[in-house]
């Protein structure tokens, strides 16, 4: 297969949740992985773990617990209602696309879960007064930038499945039943897991992705001044 450029890669691995029962051969799963561990980490940690989860019946529970955990997100996404940048017919095409996925999360044969494990901070005592003394800030800080350390790797796994003809797309809803995800996939007690992918070759198509431009979110210099002025 040849390659698909970067740019290709990023402007058309929309998300795809309708993907074909087909097994997706090792080979290219560790591939998939090899560019996720790519990704940067917080002083280059690499302190996470994804779960390849291929096996029929814990993939069947996994998708109980996200279809359980969608009843919630949908009650939010009903009370929220449609994005301004959203046509009528495009938030229908979305909330379709996603109320999919809660009832077939589990047929797809791949599911991927991206997880960190907690990386504590120095004890207290062995830090200088002075940063000791805005340790509640310090961990507000590392609660702030947890997820930086894992959703590179994620987006990696997005455009790698992108150049290999595979469709996937991040989800969260899961994380709503966390408890119940890291007693099924045996996670320690410090592991916790941040996307759940169901990975697959898709029915659909790749692209193109509509977005707002940058001159409508990207700002010269400060907040308000015009990109490109
Ligand atoms: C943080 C985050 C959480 C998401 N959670 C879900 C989810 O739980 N279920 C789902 O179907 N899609 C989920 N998505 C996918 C978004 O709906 C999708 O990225 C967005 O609609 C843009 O889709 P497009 O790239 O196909 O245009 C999530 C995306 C992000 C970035």
């Amino acid at each position: 297969m040849s390659e698909i450029g970067l740019f290709d890669a990023m402007y058309s691995a929309r998300s795809l949740r309708r993907l074909k029962p087909d097994p997706v051969p090792d080979e290219i799963l560790t591939k998939i992985l090899d560019a996720a561990i790519r990704a940067p980490s917080a002083g280059n940690a690499q302190h996470w773990a994804f779960i390849v989860v291929r096996d029929a019946e814990q993939r069947r529970k996994l998708g109980a617990i996200y279809r359980k955990a969608s009843d919630i997100a949908s009650a939010i996404y009903r009370a929220r209602g449609r994005p301004a940048h959203m046509s009528e017919e495009q938030y229908r095409r979305f909330l379709a696309s996603g109320a999919y996925l809660w009832e077939h999360m589990g047929e797809a044969p791949v599911l991927l879960v991206p997880c960190l494990r907690d990386r504590v901070p120095p004890p207290r005592e062995a830090l200088p007064a002075a940063v000791a003394a805005r340790w509640e800030d310090e961990l507000a800080y590392v609660d702030r930038t947890r997820g930086a350390s894992i959703y590179p790797a994620v987006q990696n796994i997005i455009l790698a499945c992108r150049a290999l003809g595979l469709g996937t797309v991040i989800t969260t809803n899961h994380i709503r039943c966390e408890d119940e995800v890291k007693a099924l996939l045996s996670l320690p007690d410090d592991v916790s897991t941040y996307a759940l992918m169901p990975i697959g070759y898709p029915q659909g198509k790749f692209g193109p992705l509509a977005r707002k431009p940058p001159s409508e979110v990207a700002y010269a210099d400060r907040w308000g001044a015009a990109w490109p002025r």
